[in-house]
């Protein structure tokens, strides 16, 4: 580095000599006639209250420095709001993407099985309610009209609201499903008790989405049968709103099977 000039260090040392020595007394001399008559704690106070004297002199604002100031700022919470903004947008076009892929049934579906999970087991394994799993549901309510002629997706809609005690009552059977169903018609309360009706708890959209939501994941139908079943769901949907009934409470089989037809009539589904 290169050596500071001797004649200059001596103009520093002055400086800082006047900076603390001279300057400092200056406006001590102003303050102490001013705060307080008493002569002895002058020479003390001066002292402290000097040294920031300098820099507090306020500079008077130019006009439009005052309106900058005076100006509402933005809000200190719209920061964290801002950032999230791309994570939300990101998660909400996910979301969009998701029901256009497979319906908005299916995550609905999914949605309100969990209420059924605790008996009939996350992956349909079946526990204190029966198995649905590995094509299981869809053997007791098959896929369109049997040979024999009933209406699987009717008599698990109906069987859903319904319940055990409910279907027993409204349909006067002691089974419930396909009567040909392979290995024999479901009994009805005999092994695992009975089951209670969603219908009441459940609205027709909740209901059917885990319907929806039983056939398509356990069931055996092809990709195919659940597209064409969720349409047809869809539909189904459509069709109970309008008619103005808010539940499927005390619904038969029958009358399920007579709106699920008018449903593919409307898509043109055959029932075969
Ligand atoms: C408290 C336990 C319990 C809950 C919760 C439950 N179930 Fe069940 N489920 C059962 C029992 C028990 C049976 C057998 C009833 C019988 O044999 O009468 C059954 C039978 C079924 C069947 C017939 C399966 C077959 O192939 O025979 C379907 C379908 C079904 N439940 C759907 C549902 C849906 C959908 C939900 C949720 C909205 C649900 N269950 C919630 C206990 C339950």
């Amino acid at each position: 580095m290169t050596e500071i000039p001797e004649h200059l260090l001596k103009k520093a040392a002055e400086a800082r000599a006047r900076l603390s020595g001279d300057d400092a007394a200056a406006p001590a001399d102003d303050a102490a006639p001013a705060s307080t008559p008493a002569p002895a704690p002058a020479a003390a106070v001066p002292a402290v209250v000097a040294e920031p004297e300098p820099p507090a002199v306020p500079e008077p604002d130019a006009p439009w420095v005052a309106a900058a100031k005076a100006r509402k700022t933005i809000p200190v919470w719209v920061m964290p709001v801002l950032l999230f903004l791309p994570i939300w947008a990101i998660y909400y076009v996910g979301y969009l993407e998701r029901p256009a892929a497979t319906g908005g049934l299916a995550v609905e579906g999914a949605e309100i099985y969990a209420t059924c999970a605790g008996c009939h087991g996350v992956g349909g394994g079946g526990g204190s309610g029966r198995a649905l799993n590995d094509g299981q549901v869809t053997a007791t309510f098959p896929n369109g009209i049997t040979a024999g002629g009933y209406d699987g997706l009717a008599g698990q809609i109906a069987w859903v609201a319904n319940g055990s005690a409910g279907t027993a009552e409204l349909e006067g059977a002691a089974t419930y499903g396909d009567p040909e169903r392979v290995g024999g018609a479901h009994q009805i309360g005999a092994v695992l008790g009975n089951m209670a009706g969603f219908g009441a708890s459940l609205s027709i959209e909740e209901l059917v989405a885990a319907v929806f939501h039983e056939r398509a994941q356990f069931g055996n139908l092809d990709a195919a049968q659940v597209e064409e079943e969720l349409a047809l769901l869809e539909e189904f949907i459509v069709i109970r709103e309008e008619s103005g009934d808010d539940d499927l409470v005390g619904e038969t089989v029958e009358e399920i099977s007579a709106d699920l037809d008018e449903a593919r009539a409307a898509l043109g589904i055959s029932e075969g």
